[in-house]
């Protein structure tokens, strides 16, 4: 069964783009059939992945076909990358599409629509939002299982953390009552500082008691850095190096979180 994940913040920089590439390959090297979802106009995940920013087809194209009724066939724009991901990309054209997004009917459905068509194909697409809370943002968790939410443990970590839990609490309640919270991912973390020990715990009082945090946090290290202007993931620079080993435990936390999701409907 397929799983929809959105990593959405709606701050910038707190490492969702380099979360979608390394979680997404980390899901392939266990054995995960992965498609990454460009939901960002910025295109980032498309040129951290090696793509170039004028790619013909986009996730616009996808979009907009749906939106026009005459929809293409649903793999037209996906794109194959080395380490075994595939990819929906996007670049600074589909900025227009959120405006037309909020002009059409069932405006937060078109790319669960579109989603819907690839979900046989994959055991886990991975979407990777925008730093705001625009339709298109809207449209990723309408469709998602689940968020998972990177955040870096740094002073006014949690400013806008109410924001977007309140904006999945009414997607929830309004559209999408499946939608769970994966959990609150530290990333760039100084573990060893005073200053990221006081954030995080500042972030679990608040919000520990309703929502999951993963138990692994994802370190700062230049070697992370690096992977984007390289076009590739953590593992295939070094797959030894703290930065893979610690994403490839967030990806079988996910996978562990799937056997969790699956008992617990067993029993209900
Ligand atoms: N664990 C990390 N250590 C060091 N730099 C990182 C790490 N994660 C992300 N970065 C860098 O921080 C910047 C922002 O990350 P990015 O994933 O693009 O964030 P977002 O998608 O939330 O805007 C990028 O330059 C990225 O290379
Ligand atoms: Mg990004």
């Amino acid at each position: 069964m397929c799983r929809i994940i959105a990593i959405a913040n709606q701050k910038g920089g707190v490492g969702k783009t380099t979360t979608t590439i390394n979680l997404g390959v980390g899901l392939v090297r266990l054995g995960k059939r992965v498609l990454l979802v460009d939901a960002d106009p910025q295109g980032h995940l498309t040129l951290g992945l090696g793509f170039p920013k004028n790619v013909e087809r986009t996730l616009k194209t996808m979009l907009e076909a749906i939106i026009m009724d005459c929809p293409l066939s649903p793999e037209t724009a996906i794109l194959k990358h080395q380490e075994g991901v595939d990819l929906i990309p996007s670049n600074k054209l589909m900025a227009g599409l959120d405006i037309t997004l909020f002009s059409v009917e069932n405006r937060e459905n078109i790319l669960s629509n579109y989603l819907d068509s690839l979900k046989e194909r994959y055991d886990y697409v991975l979407i990777d939002c925008m730093p705001s809370l625009g339709m298109l943002t809207v449209n990723a968790l309408h469709a998602a299982d689940s968020v998972i939410i990177p955040v870096q443990p740094q002073y006014y970590a949690a400013d806008g953390l109410s924001e977007l839990l309140k904006a999945i609490y009414v997607i929830r309640q309004r559209t999408n009552p499946k939608m769970d919270i994966e959990g609150i991912l530290y990333t760039m973390d100084t573990p060893r500082f005073n200053n990221s020990k006081r954030n995080k715990e500042a972030i679990r009082k608040t919000y520990g008691s309703h929502i999951p945090i993963f138990k692994e946090s994802i370190p700062r290290a230049e070697a992370i850095a690096e992977t984007a202007s390289e076009g590739v993931s953590i593992f295939f620079c070094n797959e030894r190096c703290k930065g893979a080993v610690c994403y490839d435990s967030i990806a079988r936390e996910v996978i562990s979180h799937e056997k969790i999701q699956r008992n617990t409907a067993d029993i209900l």
